[in-house]
């Protein structure tokens, strides 16, 4: 898996339950949020991750998931075009913060072009986009326009879904050769390269892992996972993402990582 030393995060906003969500689980309670995503913070640093946290911006609710309005591959940022109306303007912050840090370009192709970072799954040598609601076919080839520049050797699979917001929503990799899938993700597409195991539904939530350096950061409360997790991983961080949950947000969500 590849290691990180950086990571951006953001604070919560108290505006977080206005945020977009498919979720019937209830408004977030923002004092609770905000103690999960300190925890989420303290264990990126305990794998060894700097991380630098932003000041909460109340005029975007969902702007604490911060994986979506950037892709960081090889030290360079590709800047994306949300394809959530009310989230588009994210790019301006985290596009300044970046570039003092790396190199930065934009995804380009036009109006038309829609990607977040929600659906770029790193896959070892592979990336695989989620073709979703929020990630189009315009979006994609712009992305793997970019890569074959940045990252010569990563191949590009898109990849269409539906049930869930995001590819990495309802699939991510516990090792490159080890997909983990919510059912309620449906894909069509098969991957020779890995197993793809496919959760029970009431452990769905579970399948957004994120593995980082030597250890693996999973969702509380599903041991099934947790097993599978402890096969492979000696750190496994149990953080409690019921807050982020109620607006459709995950591990991954929530922070940029390189
Ligand atoms: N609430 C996260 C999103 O819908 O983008």
């Amino acid at each position: 898996m590849p290691r990180y030393s950086n990571a951006i995060v953001r604070t919560p906003a108290f505006s977080l339950a206005q945020g977009i969500t498919t979720q019937a689980l209830g408004a977030p309670e923002i004092d609770l949020a905000r103690e999960q995503h300190a925890a989420y913070v303290a264990a990126l640093r305990s794998l060894g991750v700097e991380v630098t946290v932003l000041d909460a911006d109340e005029q975007y609710p969902d702007s604490c998931f911060v994986e979506d309005p950037a892709v960081i591959c090889n030290g360079v940022a590709i800047i994306t075009r949300p394809g959530a109306p009310t989230r588009r303007g994210e790019t301006g912050a985290i596009r300044e913060v970046l570039r003092a840090l790396m190199p930065v370009v934009e995804l380009g192709g036009g109006e038309d072009a829609r990607l977040e970072g929600g659906d770029v799954l790193m896959c070892g040598q592979r990336v695989l986009v989620g073709k979703s609601k929020r990630t189009n076919h315009m979006g994609i080839k712009r992305l793997a326009a970019h890569l074959r520049e940045i990252a010569p050797q990563m191949s590009v699979t898109a990849v269409p879904l539906e049930g869930v917001l995001h590819l990495k929503t309802g699939m991510t990799a516990l090792r490159p050769s080890l997909l983990l899938r919510d059912p309620a993700c449906r894909i069509e597409s098969r991957f020779p390269f890995a197993r793809t195991f496919t959760l029970p539904r009431a452990q769905g939530y579970a399948a957004n892992v994120l593995p980082i350096n030597d250890g693996v950061l999973i969702a509380k409360g599903y041991p099934l996972v947790a097993t599978l997790a402890r096969e492979h991983y000696e750190r496994v961080i149990e953080l409690d993402m019921s807050e982020f949950h109620k607006m459709d947000g995950s591990l991954t969500c929530l922070s940029l990582l390189w």
